[in-house]
């Protein structure tokens, strides 16, 4: 399979390093979706976890460190070098394209979780279908993505009813990365289609200590919705 804009981008050894060190403490991640992200989870002691695009770790340690049996895939092997680096035993992360059928048996996992993965995939029904297969009966998924609305403020070429390739300039990276963008009623079409009932959605709003670290995203980010996180559970 052709490898994506953002392939190239996740296998640059100095953007993922960049990237991921900053993700530990930066406004988006660390202020903003990780702790609405993390508020979704249930306790997942005991459970069996899938960290599906788990970058350089830091959800796969968390949840290890809760006492989850965890599993951990990403189609980067430069972040899963990372990853496992940040934990060396006890997850079984593997190279995986979220384009492909997983691994996994059906109804391997308590928990999905897919935090700002999912909009590098264009074919959201066969991604969902195979959240769907490998979750148990009653089991959750918990993602986060890019909220719909920001591609309206961002992007001139944005049709917010269409389903859209897009590319971005991540200014303070310098790179360019391409994703997929549709329209929020299509998220809860899919999960209906795919066997998920609605649960659970955070727009989330930054910690309060943003205020003083990162003033001008957290006065832009308290007005206007960047984040957008699910929990479903399957049927
Ligand atoms: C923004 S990072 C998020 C990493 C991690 N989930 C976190 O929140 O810290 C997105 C991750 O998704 C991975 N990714 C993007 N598209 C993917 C695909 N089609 N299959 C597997 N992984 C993918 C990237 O390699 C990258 O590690």
């Amino acid at each position: 399979m052709k490898k994506s804009m953002a392939h190239t981008v996740y296998t640059n050894k100095k953007f993922i390093e960049d990237y991921s060190k900053n993700a530990e403490t930066n406004f988006f991640n660390a202020h903003l979706e990780r702790p609405a992200t993390l508020s979704l989870l249930p306790d997942v002691n005991g459970k069996t976890v899938l960290d599906a695009g788990c970058g350089a770790g830091i959800y796969s340690e968390i949840l290890y460190k809760k006492g989850a049996t965890v599993k951990a895939l990403d189609y980067s092997h430069e972040m899963l070098r990372l990853a496992r680096e940040r934990v060396p035993e006890g997850v079984a992360f593997i190279e995986q394209d979220l384009n492909q059928a997983l691994p996994y048996p059906d109804k391997t996992f308590d928990v999905v979780l897919c935090s700002f993965a999912v909009h590098y995939v264009k074919d959201w029904v066969s991604l969902f279908n195979e959240f769907s297969r490998v979750t148990k009966s009653r089991g959750l998924v918990v993602f986060s993505t890019i909220h719909p609305i920001m591609d309206v403020i961002n992007l001139p070429d944005c049709h917010y009813f269409e389903t859209q390739t897009i590319k971005e300039l991540w200014d303070s990276y310098e790179v360019w990365v391409e994703s997929t963008r549709r329209p929020f009623a299509d998220f809860f079409k899919i999960f209906e289609e795919t066997g998920f009932i609605f649960d659970k959605m955070i727009e989330p709003q930054p910690l309060p200590e943003a205020k003083e670290k990162f003033p001008g995203h957290f006065e832009k980010y308290s007005k206007i919705p960047h984040s957008i996180v699910f929990r479903i559970i399957k049927k």
